[in-house]
């Protein structure tokens, strides 16, 4: 949920010499509480993370070290708006290629937001993460007006405040539409799967 308006000028990301390279999640959540001091964004980023994670493994079907790569995607993807917003995020996507961090993860950051950072989502890793990054943060918002949060919380719900342009009217309703048309997943399982999943990511 923040505005993207970098043309990040290029689309090779990382070496693929890297390829299998992470850090750790204490690694990740270090960089995080070094670089984020805005808890509401730290805790958007924890909640994408989450999601990630939790379509690699159950939609995806993929491997432990893949669910891993997911997860570092969906935490660090806006790691540098809170400090460098016009920066954003060609920082983060330096600072991990400094790290030689597996390209494909650099790539899926480098491409949440296509029409602005200049680079198309072609990957799953890619595409979900640009799927999940808008309607996570609705499903969030929706959350806080609701005095018994996401319990009880219905697809019905959150599609409703999507229709009102005038509820978190920050959230591009473009971009959303764009984006789960790109995953090739309908918007109702998206909901229900954020309904289900965003409230268990770590506070
Ligand atoms: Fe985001
Ligand atoms: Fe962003």
């Amino acid at each position: 949920m923040t505005k993207h308006d970098l043309n990040l000028g290029r689309t090779e990301f990382g070496d693929p010499a890297n390829t299998g390279n992470t850090m750790s999640r204490e690694e990740a959540l270090a960089l995080l509480d070094d670089w984020v001091k805005n808890d509401r964004l730290q805790l958007h980023m924890k909640q994408v993370g989450h999601l990630m994670q939790s379509w690699a493994r159950e939609k995806a079907g993929l491997n432990e070290q893949e669910q891993h790569k997911w997860f570092l995607a969906g935490l660090l993807h806006d790691a540098d708006w809170d400090q460098w917003p016009e920066e954003h995020c060609a920082r983060i996507i330096n600072e991990l290629e400094n790290r030689k961090i597996d390209p494909s993860i650099i790539r899926a950051i480098a491409s949440h937001g296509p029409k602005y950072f200049g680079v198309e989502p072609v990957s799953d890793m890619d595409k979900m993460l640009y799927a999940f990054d808008e309607l996570s943060g609705l499903t969030h918002a929706y959350s806080l007006m609701r005095p018994e949060g996401y319990n009880g919380m219905e697809v019905k719900g959150v599609k409703k405040r999507l229709k009102d342009k005038a509820f978190a009217a920050q959230v591009s309703r473009e971009d959303i539409k764009d984006a789960y048309e790109r995953a090739n997943v309908p918007l109702e399982e998206l909901i229900q799967f954020i309904i289900q999943h965003q409230p268990q990511a770590a506070q």
